[in-house]
């Protein structure tokens, strides 16, 4: 993870431009957050403009974050089910939040040289991940950006909601659509739906 990356021209100049606009934001690469000592790996899409741009932690401030964070409380994975801002004691338990691209896109879109560019660091992210490893992976985004991660071809395994991938011997990808704003309110994917991926993923991180 690199705080001051600015690799990508068009996201370093809206991040810039972001600043100008809300001074007391963030505004830069959003580091992972969580136990480093775990075997989960969730791994969302990049940080929203008011939620992880402004508070520097992944889907902290965001709306896809109430689902995420009330979630992993449930699941006795956190010690908090909320998370408003980077000091608000919020502990991580046995998994670690990350985003495919570490800086706020315009439109919530990164383009695809972005998600490669920042594919680098989600690699050594998921490297140094202890084994067995677990990745849950919120959306197709992220899905294909784990897969180009690990060097493989995204013919290797298909976006699924629910999917359970054996990717390697020690490596599970786990596919939820992602927790949006517009994903709820469409119900493309319920709260049922979310907990019992986020659930099964858990239940492979501890087998
Ligand atoms: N906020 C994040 O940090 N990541 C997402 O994927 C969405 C919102």
């Amino acid at each position: 993870f690199d705080p001051y990356c600015r690799l990508c021209p068009r996201l370093a100049t809206f991040l810039d431009e972001t600043k100008e606009k809300y001074p007391d934001y963030h505004c830069g690469p959003g580091e992972p957050f969580g136990d480093k000592e775990c075997n989960l790996l969730i791994v969302g899409l990049a940080p929203g403009m008011h939620g992880a741009n402004a508070t520097g932690r992944p889907f902290t401030g965001d709306y896809a974050g109430v689902l995420l964070y009330q979630t992993l409380f449930d699941l006795g994975l956190s010690n908090q089910p909320e998370a408003v801002r980077r000091q608000d004691g919020l502990a991580l338990r046995n998994c670690r939040l990350t985003n495919a691209v570490k800086c706020l896109p315009p439109q919530n879109k990164p383009v695809g040289a972005e998600i490669n560019t920042c594919n680098q660091f989600l690699a050594r992210e998921i490297e140094a991940m202890p084994s067995p490893t677990v990745v849950l992976a919120l959306g197709v985004i992220a899905h294909n950006a784990v897969l180009k991660a690990l060097g493989l071809k995204l013919s290797t395994a298909k976006f699924a909601h629910g999917a359970v991938h054996e990717i390697e011997a020690n490596l599970t990808l786990v596919d939820t659509y992602h927790c949006s704003r517009y994903n709820t309110n469409t119900r493309r994917l319920t709260e049922e739906m979310f907990v019992e991926v986020v659930t099964r993923a858990k239940e492979l991180a501890e087998a």
